[in-house]
């Protein structure tokens, strides 16, 4: 009998799929809307195949209150839907629902070196200023998993923001690592989509810190729940500089907070940020600051009224939940199912 694993196919092309993944580790901000949801709305849009997805699993690498992670979780996938992710055309589910992520995150975890997980930034900059020892080995491991949601669907493109690009980079690896170590060509290279004019939206209380969930303070961001009224506000109360808008891109290099609303302004109105500026040349923020603010409320608050309107009906949330964990798994178990034999794991056909 053959040694060789009957079962395994090494295709030489791929075909075009789409994944990619939130943590519902706290609210959303216009840094994930903008950075992401936008853009996963656009690829779905471009009739590519695409699969999204609420990552629970990773929002445990730290602790979350359970019943915060599910509310969390549901107003995530509620958020994709009301930017206009359709669940028909998309695949929209969470994480935990689908345990080929653990399990192909697990042979992973056997690919990845300690070294490359040592360089990883993001890991020191969650455990800076803190007791790294006291970290979750999850954390640590978040990556190897992140290549693993993505690798298990054999997906050739991932649209995310800047502060992903190394994650990317290892998944990649990974991928090399695997084929070459099993001498296949099985899992693809992923390309990173870092695209448009808000791939980094800047805190609104420092242009040198990223817009996050996370960060102390509400005024830096922008959440997908504030109301017409908080969005007016923090923008109106963002730092800015002394100097009208210029007249040239130029003009904005060394001027973190102002550059930051001039693609924030972009990013929403789908322009370049050079037509921004060519728009403002020589506004005040006195007058820049209202138009960005209008702006931001004329796209942000229908999709804030239409999350209002699906939370209030979480049973449906599960149901879409649900039904899209149901294509996940069935997208995902075969490529599993060929990794297991090319790893030389004996499984029953029962499966
Ligand atoms: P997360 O949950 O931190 O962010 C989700 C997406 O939003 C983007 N983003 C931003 N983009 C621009 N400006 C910002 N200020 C900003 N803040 C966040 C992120 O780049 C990301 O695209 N590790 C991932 C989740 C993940 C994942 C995956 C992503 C797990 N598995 C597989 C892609 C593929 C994360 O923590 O994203």
């Amino acid at each position: 009998m053959s040694s060789e694993p009957s079962a395994v196919q090494t295709p030489n092309a791929f075909t075009p799929r789409i994944f990619s993944g939130i943590q519902p580790s706290g609210g959303l901000t216009l840094g994930n809307y903008l950075g992401a949801l936008k853009r996963f709305v656009e690829k779905q849009d471009e009739g590519i195949e695409t699969i999204y997805c609420m990552v629970d699993m990773h929002a445990i690498t730290t602790w979350q209150d359970p019943e915060k992670l599910r509310h969390q979780t549901r107003e995530g996938a509620a958020a994709f839907i009301a930017a206009g992710i359709d669940p028909a055309r998309s695949i929209l589910f969470n994480q935990s629902q689908v345990p080929a992520h653990a399990e192909l995150g697990w042979i992973f975890n056997c690919v990845a070196r300690l070294g490359w997980m040592n360089r990883m930034t993001q890991f020191k900059d969650k455990t800076a200023g803190k007791n790294a020892e006291a970290a979750s080995l999850g954390l640590y491991a978040y990556p190897s998993l992140m290549a693993a949601d993505i690798l298990v669907y054999h997906a050739t493109m991932v649209p995310v923001g800047e502060d992903q690009k190394q994650h990317l980079e290892l998944t990649r690896d990974i991928a090399i690592k695997f084929n070459n170590d099993y001498g296949v060509n099985f899992f693809p290279v992923v390309e990173p989509l870092i695209e448009g004019a808000a791939t980094r939206v800047m805190s609104l209380r420092d242009g040198t810190k990223k817009m996050s969930k996370s960060d102390p303070s509400d005024q830096s961001r922008i959440n997908l729940t504030d109301s017409a009224d908080q969005i007016a506000a923090k923008i109106r109360k963002a730092k800015t500089d002394a100097e009208p808008l210029p007249d040239t891109l130029d003009g904005l290099r060394d001027r973190p907070e102002a550059r930051n609303l001039v693609n924030i302004y972009a990013a929403l109105s789908g322009q370049t940020a050079a037509e921004v500026i060519a728009e403002n040349a020589g506004a005040q923020f006195g007058t820049f600051k209202p138009r960005l603010a209008d702006l931001a409320v004329a796209k942000l608050s229908p999709i804030t009224d239409r999350m209002n309107r699906l939370m209030q009906d979480p049973a449906e949330i599960d149901r879409i939940l649900g039904d899209g964990a149901d294509r996940a798994d069935s997208l995902a178990r075969p490529i599993l199912d060929r990794t297991k034999d090319i790893v030389g794991m004996i499984r029953s056909r029962r499966m």
